[in-house]
């Protein structure tokens, strides 16, 4: 176990491994008759044989020259993904924060492609020691769980500096997914829409990007009108919020940009078509799409691609009141399409339709949109998958591709025109709430009438912004999906892949 004693500065430290391979990893293999021997009958004893999920802790009595040593299952190696090894790690976190260990190095000499595993290491393990705890009150320094303060990597790479692009963009990556998480999690009485463009403004602020925010008078002026009718039933002030990137180099920054949309529901009471307790439960949530977008905005300022990222958001409340939208009137759009309002809690989709046709008369190349827009979404693909729609498949599938090597899921959903009829009003060119059936198919039905022919992908995230449970890198509450995605899809649509912030 030579090789464990140099790092006794750390309290734990940590193997990643796979089954049956166990005692051939370096840190076991000179170990005959010794502590390593011991440490490998122990553990077998106690049932762990390196199966995914499976994390095993023990306390070596300073014989190692470090407190605790953790043995994180990886399962077979054949079935190996990047995503397991960033789940064992966000485990990993939270274990040794409940052990109050504050330092820790990752042995990960066993894994294969040390770029792949150092980055899902670094992101798992700073996404999993991540808490929402602003609003607990301090409670006495025991009981109070520490966070990680400094983690070591060994790991085969000979040239440590070649590692460290991936590193600080994993971090980076990290950070701003938690700075998502933070926003969704925060209650909606202060998490308004002006605090939410006051978020965006600061972000422009420090990473360079150009903002321009708008209030009720200036969405009237560009004739926003669902937008608006959403708006209209609280006293908090809506705020359309456009972020920019444009790179410095005047032929990028006039290539035709990316546009992102994201969902910016404060508080989404249902409007006059009240939820109930349990279905407004979680509803602070509803704006996870946005928050997104600005996680990801965050990471692509300093990416800095060699074209364009324009983002959109039209931020408010869904509330009932004297003022509020009703059923049966209808909303003139920007695009000047008119909708009849058969559903006040089919707000989404009003504001998001101003937001796209908005989004796409900047000429964007191609418009990715992210929402947490409808239950039949989560009923349809649960809490751990989000769905994909889209019109053009070239781009439904580079997302799809983006998603699976960021270790976020997304499943291909149909948008077939066969369920247009549930969208036909009486009176109005369009209503917004068509038959309980299909119902996410008919949300996304609706956004692609304000697209035109620009390629578009509409991402329903309901489902899987909020984990109903502690689970590895994840902790109860916002996750923080799509800033992942997001970035990674921006680092393959660049030609030199925009590695280093
Ligand atoms: N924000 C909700 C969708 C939602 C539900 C998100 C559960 C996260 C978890 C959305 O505005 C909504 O209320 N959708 C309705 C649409 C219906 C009235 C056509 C829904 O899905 O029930
Ligand atoms: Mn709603
Ligand atoms: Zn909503």
């Amino acid at each position: 176990m030579a090789s464990l004693e140099k790092h006794e500065k750390t309290d734990a430290v940590a193997i990643p491994v796979f089954e049956k391979e166990i005692q051939d990893h370096p840190a076991f293999r000179k170990a005959e008759k010794s502590l390593a021997a011991l440490i490998l009958k122990t553990a077998a004893s106690e049932d762990f044989s390196a199966k995914r999920d499976q994390v095993w802790v023990f306390h070596t009595h300073q014989k190692l020259g470090t407190d605790r040593l953790l043995l994180l299952g990886l399962g077979p190696r054949a079935k190996y993904e990047p995503e397991l090894l960033r789940m064992a790690s966000g485990s990993a976190a939270r274990a040794l924060s409940k052990l109050r260990a504050t330092s820790v190095l990752f042995d990960l000499r066993a894994l294969p492609d040390s770029e792949a595993s150092v980055s899902a290491v670094v992101e798992g393990i700073l996404l999993g020691d991540y808490r929402y705890d602003r609003f607990r009150s301090a409670r006495s320094a025991d009981e109070e769980t520490p966070h990680l303060r400094d983690v070591l990597l060994l790991t085969s790479e000979p040239d440590a500096a070649k590692l460290k692009p991936i590193i600080r963009l994993s971090t980076k990556i990290a950070e701003a997914t938690n700075w998502a998480r933070d926003l969704v999690n925060e209650p909606a009485a202060t998490l308004t829409p002006t605090r939410l463009a006051e978020h965006a403004q600061k972000l422009a602020e420090q990473a360079g990007l150009e903002i321009s925010v708008g209030d009720r008078e200036r969405i009237a002026e560009l004739k926003m009108g669902l937008f608006l009718g959403v708006a209209k039933g609280s006293v908090e002030e809506p705020r359309l919020i456009h972020l920019a990137y444009v790179p410095r180099d005047p032929a990028q920054a006039k290539k035709r940009p990316l546009a992102l949309v994201g969902k910016a529901i404060t508080f989404d009471s249902g409007g006059l078509s009240l939820k109930t307790t349990e279905g407004m439960l979680d509803m602070k949530s509803d704006m996870a799409g946005a928050a997104a977008v600005l996680g990801a905005m965050k990471v692509i300022a300093l990416l800095r691609p060699p074209f364009p990222v324009h983002a959109f958001m039209g931020a408010c409340e869904n509330m009932p009141s004297g003022t509020a939208y009703r059923l049966g009137d209808v909303l003139v759009s920007r695009l000047g399409k008119t909708v009849e309002v058969t559903n006040t809690d089919a707000e989404g989709r009003l504001v998001l339709g101003d937001m796209l046709a908005w989004a796409n008369e900047h000429n964007p190349s191609e418009i990715i949109d992210l929402a947490t827009l409808t239950g039949a979404c989560v009923v349809a693909l649960g809490h751990y998958i989000a769905g994909a729609f889209g019109q053009d498949e070239p781009l439904i599938k580079s997302l799809l591709a983006a998603g699976a090597s960021a270790g976020e899921r997304f499943w291909q959903m149909p948008i077939t025109e066969l369920q247009r009829d549930a969208l036909k009003s009486e009176i109005a060119d369009l209503k917004n709430a068509g038959e309980r059936w299909g119902a996410a198919i008919s949300a996304a039905l609706f956004l692609k009438e304000f697209v035109g022919d620009t390629p578009w992908v509409h991402l329903d995230i309901a489902g899987p912004s909020m984990s109903p449970k502690e689970r590895g890198y994840f902790s109860k509450g916002a996750t923080g999906i799509g800033v992942r995605t997001l970035v990674e899809y921006v680092r393959r649509r660049s030609p030199e892949g925009a590695t280093s912030p």
